[in-house]
């Protein structure tokens, strides 16, 4: 069963145009309610805005959804895509600053239980993408479920969002873990949310370095922090994000800061950059997880 999608995804392969190598990033965190999908949206908006062609995946089934959290009504989303009774252009909808976003599926977090046809269905859907993307981020869902374990794994680069709580540091401590001795994941990117300022995020970021590098074999990358801010907040509550709707706000600027930093992220260059790739590897990932 598991060669099926692969050998059918090489065919597919052959008939595509060449695209260009895109980062595909997973945004995760163990603990629910620290900020993923805030940091998903606002970090999306914050690179767009820097003049990169973004597409966020949302995989999170989760009630705040990102379609909810920009006030957007998506009328399909990704399982129309793997029924094959959408393209992945008829699902996409628009967000701030030219975003460009996948709403959430239920098909998204059952990849594992999806036929080889359906599977080979959403690689093609991706192959086909004329549009060219910069990065892909995906918002993944809260837990060390199969499906958030497969989409970090299919990614090329992890930011774990942490905050300062005794469940945020162990959620991501065993997140990193299980990533790490299952699946020899080495690198991550971690972002403290909700610090009052930078020496706190470091603090906090030292915490979690400190106990993964010694009991692990990983190693850690501080991005930075995002402030705990009541302009996100107001942002939140009126259904925007917070980089276009308070620029000037102190979130807004450490996104801002946070998007530079990925920019100078280095881009895979072939075969394993393409976002048919990603598809592919999610594909291979998930049937193996599960
Ligand atoms: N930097 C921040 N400052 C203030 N509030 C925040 C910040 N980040 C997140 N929040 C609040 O936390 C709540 C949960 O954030 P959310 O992004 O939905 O988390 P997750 O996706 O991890 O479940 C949001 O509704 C928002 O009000
Ligand atoms: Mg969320």
């Amino acid at each position: 069963m598991a060669d099926a999608p692969n050998d059918q995804a090489r065919g597919l392969r052959k008939m595509s145009s060449p695209t260009r190598p895109v980062k595909v990033i997973a945004v995760a965190s163990g603990k629910g309610g620290v900020g993923k999908t805030n940091i998903t949206v606002n970090l999306g908006v914050a690179l767009a805005s820097q003049g990169k062609q973004v597409l966020l995946l949302d995989a999170d089934l989760g009630l705040a959804n990102i379609d909810v959290m920009l006030g957007l009504h998506p009328q399909y989303n990704l399982f129309h895509v793997i029924d094959g009774s959408k393209s992945l252009s008829d699902i996409i909808v628009e967000g701030p600053a030219g975003l460009k976003i996948i709403p959430a599926a239920s098909g998204v977090q059952k990849m594992a239980e999806l036929s080889p046809a359906e599977h080979a269905g959403m690689i093609q859907a991706f192959s086909e993408m004329e549009q060219h993307l910069d990065v892909l981020l995906i918002d993944s869902a809260a837990g060390i479920s199969d499906s958030v374990i497969s989409f970090t794994r299919a990614a090329q680069e992890i930011i774990v969002v942490v905050c300062d709580e005794p469940a945020s540091i162990t959620d991501a401590y065993a997140l990193i873990k299980l990533l790490s001795r299952e699946y020899n994941v080495e690198h991550f990117h971690v972002i403290a949310n909700m610090t009052r300022n930078i020496q706190e995020g470091r603090e906090l970021f030292d915490k979690i370095a400190m106990v993964c590098e010694r009991f692990l074999d990983v190693s850690l990358d501080f991005m930075g922090i995002v402030p705990f801010d009541e302009d996100l907040r107001r942002a939140v509550k009126k259904q925007r994000s917070v980089v276009e709707y308070l620029p000037q706000s102190k979130s807004a600027a450490a996104f801002t800061h946070l998007a530079k930093k990925v920019e100078h992220w280095p881009v895979i260059k072939q075969p394993r950059g393409h976002l048919e790739f990603f598809v592919e590897r999610l594909i291979e990932a998930s049937l193996e997880t599960a």
